[in-house]
């Protein structure tokens, strides 16, 4: 919490107030599925959640900084936005069409990944879609820092990144049936990195 917090009151809105490559493509999907109603991990300041509440989704949002759910309160007055922990789910007693959850996943320890699944399984409808983005293993910084567990490395303070092959997130996800999966090359420019592509691997699983 404290990592997001500093880097929301250093840099603002890091990574602009467009929404992703990756949400683009997950709103073709969303368009495709029939989805109505989104459930939003990992908010940030609201870049995702504002996309889709003005596309009409029904948004809720969870985001664990309070610098974060501050920008994304004036960013997107539409969506519902909650302040915690996607560990503590749920928050609400709302069964969502799908969940939208980009790049919060590789963020987590394996025992906190295995029951974040489980916690979104929980608030899926039968049939309800999953949409994740991670980074892969093809990413330029796989590698880079103190190992903490297998391909989860620690390159910043509190902050662990695991790098997923495609049998990896498949494996987290065996529990769903998978539409597909795939690398998405999203194009980033910010801080004291500049200009980058980040190489990141997604699913779009389905509820069974
Ligand atoms: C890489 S950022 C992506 C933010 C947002 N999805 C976007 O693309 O604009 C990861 C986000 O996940 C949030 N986060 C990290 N761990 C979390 C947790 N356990 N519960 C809720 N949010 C968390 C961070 O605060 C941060 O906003």
């Amino acid at each position: 919490m404290e990592y997001w917090n500093n880097r929301f009151s250093e840099k603002g809105k890091i990574w602009g107030t467009e929404p992703s490559k990756t949400a683009l493509y997950a709103f073709k999907l969303f368009i495709e599925y029939d989805i109505k109603k989104i459930l939003i991990p990992g908010a940030g300041y609201g870049r995702h959640t504002k996309f889709f509440s003005i596309h009409n989704y029904d948004v809720t949002g969870i985001e664990i900084s309070e610098k974060g759910i501050s920008l994304a309160k004036k960013l997107d007055s539409k969506s519902n936005l909650i302040l915690g922990s996607v560990l503590d789910m749920p928050f609400d007693d709302e069964i969502y069409d799908a969940i939208f959850c980009y790049n919060l996943f590789h963020l987590l320890l394996e025992k906190q990944r295995i029951s974040f699944i489980e916690k979104c399984y929980n608030q899926l409808r039968n049939a309800g879609f999953i949409f994740f983005s991670v980074f892969s293993e093809q990413e330029e910084s796989f590698g880079r820092g103190t190992k903490i567990e297998e391909n989860t490395f620690e390159s910043k303070p509190y902050r662990p990144t695991h790098y997923f092959t495609e049998e990896d997130l498949l494996q987290h996800f065996y529990a769903f049936s998978v539409i597909e999966t795939g690398i998405i090359e999203e194009k980033e420019n910010h801080g004291e990195l500049g200009p980058h592509t980040h190489r990141l691997r997604y699913i779009f699983v389905k509820k069974e």
